[in-house]
């Protein structure tokens, strides 16, 4: 096995206790909780008793292997899963609780990009990105037209308005939704893997996009990655998911210098320790 100098947990990191959370995170303004989340689809359970408190503001990174349950959390936030034990709070209202109509209006305050961009495929990039704004909102469409352009064009989209998703590149479509998803200006942006397909360039400008909305719109947002660099490049607060629990929460300083080992795996991208493909 690898081996990586263990080092002593300095003042102030340790864990809020019953949990993998640190207390500095924890003791933070929370604007989504996670409580003992599980869920389980037949005798598969995915989320086995998941806790954690997302801070309000900034970007947190949502990590861990293939199919621990990423997105599956991200769908439970929005009301999309209801959990088979556990809460999910989110501006301090339980999701679970919610009546239906309440559900929508979380949903509507609550800006998702789903991990394939899920552009409709019979609308251009115009009508995609106006879609929520003439859906849920009683905008003239002088007011809809002039949020359109602002939200492309500073996704760099701007002239490609009576493109087909189709007509798109991988990376076009990813920010396209992301204009998408930002045209209710919501203050939660939950993205799913805004990097897949992307070449490493278009990664760093769409990293520096994200950390630049979190800011404008004064956001939370939380990015699922399986990217180390771009979580270097724009997370504030990184949690870990690992084996249906989450297995560290903390700055993205904490989370980088846990002397863990699963952690130091992940972080590294090596093969050797106690992460494998099972
Ligand atoms: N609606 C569903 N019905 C049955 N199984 C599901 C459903 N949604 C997710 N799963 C299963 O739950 C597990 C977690 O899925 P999830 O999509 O959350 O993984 P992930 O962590 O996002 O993975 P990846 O990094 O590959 O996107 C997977 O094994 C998946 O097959
Ligand atoms: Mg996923």
């Amino acid at each position: 096995m690898t081996s990586f100098p263990t080092v002593a947990a300095p003042e102030g990191r340790q864990n809020q206790p019953g949990t993998n959370q640190s207390v500095t995170t924890w003791n933070m303004d929370p604007v989504i909780e996670l409580k003992e989340l599980r869920k389980a689809f037949g005798a598969f359970k995915v989320l086995d008793g998941v806790t954690c408190r997302i801070p309000r503001g900034g970007v947190t990174a949502l990590m861990g292997p293939s199919g621990t349950g990423k997105s599956v959390s991200l769908r439970h936030i929005v009301g999309l899963l209801m959990p088979d034990a556990g809460d999910i709070v989110v501006d301090g209202k339980s999701v679970p609780r919610l009546r239906e109509k309440e559900i929508l209006e979380l949903r509507r305050s609550i800006g998702m990009l789903f991990q394939d961009g899920a552009l409709f495929s019979s609308m251009n990039l115009y009508d995609n990105v106006a879609f929520p704004l003439r859906q849920h909102t009683k905008q003239s469409e002088g007011q809809i037209r002039e949020t359109v352009i602002a939200r492309l064009s500073e996704v760099g989209l701007a002239g490609a308005e009576k493109r087909m998703p189709n007509e798109l590149s991988g990376g076009m479509r990813k920010r396209a939704g992301f204009a998408r998803a930002l045209v209710m200006e919501p203050k939660i942006l939950l993205v799913d893997e805004p990097d897949s397909g992307l070449d490493p360039v278009r990664t760093t400008l769409l990293c520096d996009l994200i950390k630049e909305i979190a800011t404008k719109y004064q956001a939370t947002v939380v990015v699922v990655t399986h990217n180390v660099v771009a979580v270097q490049r724009m997370a504030d607060y990184v949690g870990i998911l690992y084996k249906g629990k989450m297995r560290h929460f903390g700055t993205r300083e904490e989370i980088e210098r846990s002397p863990d080992e699963f952690v130091h795996q992940f972080f590294t991208a090596d093969s050797e320790g106690p992460l494998g493909m099972d």
